[in-house]
């Protein structure tokens, strides 16, 4: 039986860190080699992936542990250059797990495409003949997947919405079920292909044939119980549930609420080469349906303990997309161990919810700086020009004087390097 919770990870050297992922993970040498950073991304590969290319950009990746997903372990990928996201999130999961972990559910995966249809000379009757087509374009749309298709999957549905302000233009709503692909380039090619019997049906023009990207039929919900022994009392857990309220009647809090939330979210799209941009335009898109507000929701149950839930829209893949072209993102979908696409979403909706719940609970206690600063060290160490074993003495130091700022790491190394060179002569 996998157990995500590897006691002590953080204080182990980076090999031991990586053996433990692998025999997690049963990874092989060549996947160790990718995380030792012996293979990656070859820059041939990267020019055929955009244009005008020159080089690749480094972000740091670590493991969040402690993760219980519908009974199921999982250790996560995150990539993400802010520190103490990736401690937050296992500290979260840790105590989520006191309770059972997360319980999650994911709907089908149902993506939008939206045809939009202008100069339509009767939109009513054009409404009513298209609809009366809907078999014949559903046949069309699901000619472009064979492999959908044999699925049970493909185009399902489609309806037509219309502008209040704009009397000539129609949209025309194709659902798509793209099973374990993101499903941006199917749901835009059916969308492409079927337009002309659109227009003749409908007697108008088309215009755009794109995705939505509030893919609000590719839902996932997800909750967790977070003990209030484990997570400072009572006050706290009373706390945790104003922050929850601060966010939901305060549009500037709830930004910053959700942004916590996706701060999780997409370090684990960016470990794996999912597009973020699309989970995030349908995150914020989707908390705005009501009047923008909080992704999650936090409550007390009978005992005092928090109950922390999200649903959220969540439009990844596990197949297709740039996924393949990268060593290290083939890597961290081998980590998570992930079977479809809606095992995904329920898993990055778990990591959500913990990032976000880490964070409320931190500002609604001793503040986010703390452990923040305290992480961050290590890099004001390193950019006050500090190597080797000298960037944990002043970090380490910086924390104990709870002076942690560029200034005085550049002062800390003066002196150490100054005493140093005093020993020596
Ligand atoms: C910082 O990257 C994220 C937080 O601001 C989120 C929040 O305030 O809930 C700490």
């Amino acid at each position: 039986m996998k157990n995500s919770a590897l006691k002590d990870f953080h204080k182990k050297h980076l090999k031991e860190r990586i053996r433990l992922v692998a025999d997690f993970a049963n990874l092989s040498q060549g996947d160790v080699d990718v995380l030792e950073g012996r293979r990656n991304l070859s820059l041939e590969t990267a020019e055929s992936m955009v244009e005008n290319f020159v080089t690749k950009i480094e972000i740091p990746m670590g493991i969040a542990t402690n993760f219980l997903i519908n009974g199921k372990d999982y250790l996560i990928p995150m990539a993400i250059e802010e520190p103490s996201v990736i401690a937050a999130c296992s500290y979260a999961a840790k105590i989520a797990r006191q309770s059972g972990g997360f319980t999650c559910y994911a709907s089908d995966p149902l993506m939008i495409g939206e045809i939009q249809i202008i100069d339509i000379p009767n939109p009513d009757y054009a409404r009513i003949t298209l609809m009366k087509n809907r078999e014949k374009l559903l046949e069309m749309a699901n000619e472009k997947s064979k492999s959908l298709s044999q699925m049970k999957a493909g185009a399902k549905d489609l309806y037509i919405t219309g502008y209040h302000d704009d009397q000539d233009v129609l949209v025309l709503n194709l659902l798509v079920d793209v099973r374990d692909a993101m499903g941006a380039n199917i749901v835009n090619t059916m969308c492409e292909y079927i337009a002309p019997a659109v227009e003749e049906i409908s007697g108008g023009k088309v215009n755009l044939r794109i995705l939505s990207n509030l893919s609000d039929r590719r839902m996932v919900h997800c909750s967790a119980t977070f003990k209030t022994d484990l997570i400072g009392g009572k006050e706290v857990s009373r706390r945790i549930v104003k922050a929850y309220s601060f966010a939901k009647n305060d549009i500037h809090r709830a930004a910053t609420h959700n942004k916590g939330i996706m701060n999780g979210i997409d370090a684990v799209l960016i470990a794996t080469l999912n597009d973020w941009r699309a989970v995030e335009a349908g995150a914020h898109s989707y908390a705005s349906m009501g009047g923008y507000g909080p992704l999650t929701r936090f409550a007390l149950d009978s005992k005092g303990d928090v109950i922390g839930s999200i649903s959220i829209p969540m439009a990844v893949g596990t197949v297709g997309g740039s996924m393949r072209s990268s060593p290290v993102a083939m890597v961290s979908m081998k980590i998570l161990g992930v079977g479809s696409s809606s095992e995904f979403a329920q898993v990055l909706a778990s990591v959500g919810l913990a990032q976000n719940f880490a964070a409320v609970r931190a500002l609604a206690n001793e503040g986010i700086q703390h452990g923040h600063m305290k992480l961050h060290s290590r890099n004001i160490a390193i950019a006050a020009g500090a190597k080797g074993e000298l960037v944990d003495i002043i970090s380490s130091r910086m924390v104990k004087e709870k002076n942690i700022s560029p200034s005085r790491a550049v002062e800390l190394l003066e002196q150490y390097l100054h005493n140093n060179s005093d020993r020596k002569e």
